[in-house]
């Protein structure tokens, strides 16, 4: 089981860590004063992390058999999202975990907590961009009934790759539980509390 991991908003003490991980992920990564501007617009913006917990039950079984350079600190940030909530749109802005802990559902505990927040907050439905090439991150969207509606053209500025419009609708009760389910099995791997949604 991984260790557990403490869901909660970004604030401004973050932005140093969330910026490593951005500049890890992506070529073309937001500067800290995109971070910081996104953090202090409460109105639209909702930025999540995932905060490492502490205490002698935070490193669970496999991560003490981990290169000690790669195991998770109590206090480390190992991923974090973005949504922008206008009119009833729930925009997934960014959603990136850190290399060395990819694959353990930390990804998917992301999407599913901005989602859960979206829809509390009166998002009824999803959309986001997706790169064309980025397989892994279209199978996490696919997991949560998000579809291709549509292609950016060369939306990319770095390389000129197409971007593929992805949706997810409607955000309605039915789908509500559904995220429900998915967190109670995620619940399973990853052990979470959950301070973004409550
Ligand atoms: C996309 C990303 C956030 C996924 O995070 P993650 O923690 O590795 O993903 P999870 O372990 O939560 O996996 C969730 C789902 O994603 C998909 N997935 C994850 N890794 C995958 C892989 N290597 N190959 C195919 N699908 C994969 C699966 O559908 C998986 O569900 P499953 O566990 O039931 O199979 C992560 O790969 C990342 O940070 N990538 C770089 C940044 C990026 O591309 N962001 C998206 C921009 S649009």
């Amino acid at each position: 089981m991984t260790p557990r991991v403490l869901v909660r908003r970004m604030t401004l003490d973050d932005i140093i860590q969330v910026v490593s991980i951005d500049r890890e992920s992506f070529s073309t990564p937001w500067s800290a004063n995109a971070y910081r501007f996104e953090v202090t617009n409460h109105d639209t913006s909702h930025l999540v992390v995932l905060e490492m917990g502490g205490g002698a039950n935070g490193i669970g079984l496999r991560q003490r058999l981990w290169p000690l350079a790669q195991r998770p600190q109590p206090g480390e940030v190992v991923g974090y999202g973005g949504c922008w909530l206008i009119a009833g749109e729930a925009h997934i802005s960014t959603i990136a975990v850190h290399p060395d802990h990819r694959g353990q559902g930390l990804g998917e505990l992301l999407l599913a907590s901005m989602l859960k927040l979206a829809i509390r907050l009166g998002g009824e439905y999803s959309v986001l961009e997706v790169r064309e090439s980025n397989l892994t991150a279209q199978a996490l969207y696919r997991k949560y009934e998000y579809a291709v509606i549509g292609r950016r053209k060369q939306y990319y500025r770095d390389d000129g790759e197409d971007a593929l419009l992805m949706e997810a609708r409607p955000l309605d009760s039915a789908y509500s539980r559904r995220i429900e389910e998915r967190l109670n099995a995620l619940s399973g791997r990853v052990r979470f509390d959950d301070r973004f949604t409550r």
